[in-house]
């Protein structure tokens, strides 16, 4: 393991109970199944996937905003799961967390000042002069204004929300920011400016960042490393080079090829996805992307694909690690 690995996450699962009436046994469904990877400081690793695959539930676990049911996450070599209080809250500020949606992260009575000196009142000793110092030096990182510290959210665009939230988050020095989906509500010219925003912080403040989105262009510049996700499990994990330049797993195929791209002219492969996502309550056997892929034969309706190494990353796909069978083709 590298010094720079600050976060190591083997078989991480979430699964819920779902209540199916008076007389039937509750379903499971595994909104995670199994997942693992890690984090290395001022690397991102962005988690892309359509909805419901998991992405905000991986986002919960690493933020500890929820415990995992099953597998270890380990952040700076401490062991979360089964952690007692003061060890968890001792870890909880080396992770903050972004959301999507700015409006909602932000009390509406709460000055922008008092929003960002909260974290260091309720976290640290510091006095409220020093608070105050450390307030203001964060408004100007995130490119907001001295005048902003005493104004209230609803005086604010989405954009610069967003910046406040991205402040506020990182107001106790985090090692590790997981951002969910942090520019998917934004117009499209306001997602670039944050975007650059967070990749100045990211090199300025040594930060991992975890970048949760369901649209590929977004991570395209920024990221290291992509982890594509289907029904709560990683299904093509490589460095992003690789990733886009050729990417494996025929889910990746057809995500990319959703994905716009800015070359007029430019020809790219068209895949389609056939039918609906499945249900995670009831996923198919083998292969849970079987039932929409191209590429589907015999094996991948009964047995699951297990992770296999594939360049300097993993794909989980038979047609991928067996390319011989794929003449079997039903
Ligand atoms: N608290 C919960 N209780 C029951 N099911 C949940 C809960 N949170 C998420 N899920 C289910 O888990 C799956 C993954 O959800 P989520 O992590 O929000 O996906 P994403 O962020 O990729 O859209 C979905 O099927 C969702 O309905
Ligand atoms: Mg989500």
């Amino acid at each position: 393991m590298s010094k720079d690995t600050i976060l190591v996450a083997e078989d991480l699962s979430k699964h819920y109970s779902i209540p199916l009436g008076a007389f039937k046994e509750p379903a499971t469904l595994k909104a995670l199944n199994s997942t693992s990877f890690t984090l290395s400081r001022r690397k991102t690793l962005a988690v892309v996937g359509e909805s419901g695959c998991g992405k905000t539930t991986l986002a919960q676990l690493v933020a500890m905003i929820n415990q995992p049911t099953l597998g270890s996450l380990k952040i700076a070599e401490q062991e979360i799961v089964g952690a007692d209080k003061t060890a968890l809250k001792a870890l909880r500020s080396r992770v903050q967390i972004v959301f999507q949606n700015p409006y909602g992260s932000l009390n509406p009575r709460q000055k922008i000042g008092a929003a960002l000196m909260e974290p260091l009142r309720m976290n640290t000793k510091l006095g409220k002069a020093e608070c105050r110092k450390r307030a203001y030096a964060m408004l100007d990182q995130v490119g907001l204004r001295p005048e902003h510290f005493d104004r209230y959210p609803h005086m604010f665009s989405g954009g610069q929300r967003q910046r406040i939230a991205i402040a506020r988050a990182l107001m106790l020095e985090p090692e590790i920011l997981v951002l969910d989906e942090p520019v998917s509500a934004l117009d499209v010219s306001i997602q670039a400016q944050v975007l650059n925003l967070l990749a100045e912080l990211q090199d300025k403040h040594d930060l991992a960042y975890l970048f949760i989105t369901h649209d590929l262009s977004v991570v395209k510049h920024t990221a290291d490393e992509v982890m594509v996700m289907y029904l709560g499990k990683a299904v093509e994990h490589r460095p992003a080079k690789d990733l886009f330049d050729s990417p494996q797993h025929p889910y990746t195929r057809a995500l990319l090829s959703a994905t716009p791209i800015p070359v007029p002219g430019a020809k790219k492969e068209r895949v389609h996805l056939e039918g609906e996502i499945p249900s995670p309550i009831d996923p198919p056997a083998g292969c849970y992307f079987h039932p929409r892929c191209p590429l589907c034969f015999e094996s991948c309706r009964s047995e699951v694909p297990l992770p296999q190494p594939c360049g300097d990353g993993m794909v989980a796909c038979h047609a991928i690690t067996q390319p011989e069978k794929l003449s079997d083709t039903a």
